[in-house]
């Protein structure tokens, strides 16, 4: 385990529930909670953790920020976007406090862990009552409690953001899916990237104590798991535990249906996982595997240590494993320096990889990381007409592989009624890709074979049996 990494007592979660027991009891708490989620999987996952501990609390949801007694920001800081989209929010929460002055409000998540952010919240946001960073979120009940007792602001953000809490409470989003973190924290200082500046050194979960959380979500009924890590492929390799490969193995032994993960580093995609991908019966056929860029030297600038020929090799390595795998990935464009030559083969990789989808990004410099001081700054308008020639290539490309689907018959995890239709389900295939079909709502939580017999926009439509 790194040193920096501090593995919280259980007895330290014992006094937090403690405080937990006492809001309950106080004539002044709030009732009802709302939290809004910027971000990836793992702050959803975190929000439904902070649910867990409202609830311990005595709080109930409330649908509408506006309805809450206590409104609460899990915030991203990934791009000046998401971060501007949270300020934004907080912000228009201030006008709605001026009629309900006892509301609550607290922010908390990436943002939060910034360098500087805890003494803007004090000195330029006086109407946030608490705030608190990613490592000591589990403190919640405790600054709560001083709050409600004290009446004075909790902007608490701990230095330490590498910490290891087990034993949360959750309050689950989803009847059929789960997310199970199984590490924290990202060692790769990708030049970009402020991930590792807000979630700190990675550290890994006991095997013992994920294997546990997905036998009693099967017991519950769960019918999908999805591993959560800026880095899973390197899971273990701070405990010396199992491997990840090894763990994928152990959650198929314990019976869970359908097994996911995200998100892996090309440069640890290992022979070994490429052999238990195309072992594992749970495992569905679908990789996340973020390339960032075409070029090499970009690459390089990036600090991602692997080249365009390392990632092809990679990818026909997989497919090789397993055919019918489908692959999905990132893009960042616009990279400092990135030269219109450089922006063409990134166009050329994503022909080349024929990707289901890609997530794609303009570069968005973020203060504290090594990019965000390097010369060669793209303008505006070329960046927008780049990002819009990826998307227009990369919706071709899906709508070709979209179109190759049509007449197999795919297993599909039901997740509900669509928007338009009681009688129209909605699903996901083992790809990820999302399936509509007529069908009963009792299929809800199940796996069915759907054949597709046409596509949508990003979309497959299909018929089940019987239907
Ligand atoms: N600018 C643009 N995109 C970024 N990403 C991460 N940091 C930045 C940044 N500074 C993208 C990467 C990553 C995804 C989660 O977000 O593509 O894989
Ligand atoms: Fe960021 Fe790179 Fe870590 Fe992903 S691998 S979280 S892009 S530093």
């Amino acid at each position: 385990m790194h040193k920096d990494v501090v593995i919280i007592p259980r007895s330290d979660l014992e006094t937090q529930k403690d405080y937990a027991l006492q809001v309950r009891a106080m004539p002044n708490r709030p009732h009802t909670y709302h939290i809004v989620t910027f971000g990836c999987q793992m702050n959803a996952h975190d929000s439904e953790n902070l649910a867990g501990m409202m609830e311990d609390m005595g709080m109930t949801a409330a649908l509408t920020r506006e309805e809450a007694d206590l409104v609460l920001f899990n915030t991203c800081c990934i791009r000046a976007g998401a971060e501007r989209k949270a300020l934004g929010n907080i912000i228009w929460l201030k006008e709605i406090k001026k009629d309900r002055p006892d509301m609550l409000v607290g922010i908390c998540g990436c943002m939060m862990q910034q360098e500087g952010m805890a003494a803007k919240v004090l000195k330029d946001y006086p109407f946030v009552d608490f705030a608190f960073g990613t490592g000591n979120m589990y403190c919640l009940p405790e600054y709560l409690h001083r709050l409600l007792d004290t009446g004075t602001r909790q902007i608490r953000v701990a230095l330490e953001e590498s910490t290891l809490v087990e034993g949360l409470p959750v309050v689950r989003s989803d009847a059929a899916k789960a997310y199970i973190n199984i590490m924290y924290g990202c060692n790769n200082f990708c030049s970009y990237c402020i991930v590792p500046y807000v979630r700190g050194r990675e550290r890994s979960r006991a095997a013992r104590d994920i294997l546990a959380e997905a036998e009693s979500l099967q017991a519950e009924g769960i019918r999908e798991i999805m591993l959560l890590g800026q880095n899973v492929n390197s899971y273990g390799s701070d405990t010396g535990d199992m491997s990840f490969p090894q763990l994928l193995r152990a959650l198929e032994d314990a019976g869970i249906p359908r097994i996911r993960f995200m998100t892996s580093h090309p440069k640890d995609l290992s022979d070994e996982l490429i052999v238990e991908i195309a072992r594992n019966k749970a495992l569905c056929p679908h990789l996340h595997l973020p390339v960032q860029s075409g070029s090499n030297r970009i690459l390089k600038e990036m600090n991602r240590r692997y080249t365009v020929e390392h990632y092809l090799e990679k990818v026909q390595k997989l497919r090789a494993a397993k055919p019918d795998i489908g692959l999905t990935t990132d893009i960042i464009t616009a990279f400092p320096g990135e030269t219109e030559e450089e922006f063409g083969e990134t166009m050329a990789l994503l022909e080349t990889v024929r990707f289901d989808s890609a997530f794609t990004f303009i570069f968005s410099p973020r203060e504290g990381t090594r990019a965000a001081g390097l010369p060669g700054h793209i303008d505006e308008v070329t960046a927008s007409r780049r990002i819009g020639r990826l998307i227009r290539l990369q919706e071709s490309i899906t709508e070709d592989i979209l179109k190759s689907l049509v007449g197999q018959t795919l297993d599909v995890l039901v997740e509900g009624v669509s928007r338009r239709s009681s009688r129209q389900l909605t699903g996901k295939c083992g790809r990820s890709i999302s399936v509509n079909f007529r069908g009963d709502a009792s299929l809800i939580g199940r796996i069915v074979p759907v054949t597709i017999t046409d596509t949508g926009s990003n979309t497959l439509r299909g018929t089940i049996e019987g239907e």
